[in-house]
């Protein structure tokens, strides 16, 4: 299979959404709404629309007080762990029009926009943020940690490259790879740091920052669905591009993954963050990485792992009656949008 960038607008295009594929179909390119093949992508798009939020409307005044008050562990996590999300949160903003070129369904790249903005509001709320807690030269230090710390550099370096691989040899398999590099992102990556903040707010310290947390984290989940919808049709639609072998290569990014992720959890909080040992972050990430490999079908990593280890944490992730799957919610926080269910697909 050739995997080409999709032309701007292709006046050979089918409109037929029978023909359409995830990709290296024969899009036009107009978006018809009307006219879809994937119609989980149109509803999570709405869920999307519906969880516009600004991040200033969130109080900050009391965060300011409270960073003063935090003992210097709580204050270095948090310092660290802003600087890796306003990482994250750029490189996705930056990265996703990359992977938008080459999906070839209108309603797919709809969701990919969308999730594009809400990557830029998620940096503009860590901009926020850092305006609103700490002093300016503090603000400088935590932009440009990654200068000093080794640790954050060698993350970022990781993460970017594996984008990199995909926008300098843009293969099908790269493709696949960077969608799971996304999926893994979206779903593991941002975790240590949420059950940080989560931790803080269970002791009622830093509730501002806490409630910004919890409206990105919404965001995520949807981003996460996508990454979801985006890899099982690719599976489903190009089955001789998913070899053992590949699927395989696919597991151990995984692995890698969770390694980093519970490497720099555990670095981060150093033992010393009450609620957050090592031991819990180790298990909470592997649990996690579970989660996320059965949802794409894949074997999970640690089957020894079957409980989550912090169910407290889920208490603050499922704002609004928002259910941590998307594909699996009965109750919905979006009225018109009805229950999805991937076998009826
Ligand atoms: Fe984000
Ligand atoms: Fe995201």
């Amino acid at each position: 299979m050739e995997l080409t960038k999709k032309k701007l607008f292709n006046e050979h295009g089918d409109r037929d959404w029978g023909k359409r594929r995830m990709i290296g179909g024969n899009t036009t390119n107009l978006i018809e709404l009307n006219n879809v093949k994937y119609e989980w992508a149109t509803k999570l798009y709405r869920t999307m629309m519906n969880n516009f939020w600004i991040p200033e409307e969130i109080p900050l005044a009391q965060d300011a007080k409270g960073y003063r008050e935090l003992n210097e562990h709580e204050r270095q996590s948090y310092d660290k762990i802003i600087s890796f999300l306003i990482f994250l949160d750029s490189l996705q903003t930056a990265n996703l029009p990359n992977i938008n070129e080459y999906i070839t369904a209108p309603e797919v790249n709809l969701c990919l926009t969308v999730q594009t903005f809400q990557e830029a509001v998620h940096s503009q709320s860590y901009s926020y943020i850092l305006d609103s807690v700490c002093a300016a030269e503090v603000r400088d230090r935590i932009y440009n940690e990654w200068r000093d710390d080794k640790h954050l550099l060698t993350r970022n370096r990781f993460i970017t490259d594996l984008y990199e691989r995909f926008v300098e040899n843009p293969s099908p398999d790269n493709l696949v790879r960077t969608v799971m590099a996304n999926y893994i992102l979206e779903g593991l990556y941002f975790y240590s740091g949420f059950s940080f903040f989560y931790a803080l707010g269970r002791q009622g310290k830093m509730l501002g920052t806490v409630s910004e947390i919890k409206y990105i984290q919404r965001d995520e989940l949807t981003h996460l669905a996508l990454f979801q919808g985006i890899f099982r049709e690719i599976w489903r639609e190009n089955p001789e591009l998913f070899t053992d072998a590949f699927v395989e290569e696919l597991r151990e990014m995984m692995r890698t993954a969770v390694e980093h992720e519970i490497a720099w959890g555990q670095y981060i909080t150093a033992n010393r963050i009450a609620g957050l040992s090592n031991e819990l972050i180790d298990q909470y990430i592997k649990y996690l990485s579970n989660e996320r490999l059965k949802k794409l079908g894949l074997t999970v990593l640690y089957p020894e792992i079957v409980e989550h280890p912090m169910r407290w944490v889920e208490s603050f992730s499922n704002m609004n009656g928002m259910k941590t799957d998307f594909f699996e919610q009965k109750v919905t926080n979006y009225s018109k949008s009805s229950n999805l269910n991937w076998d009826e697909l």
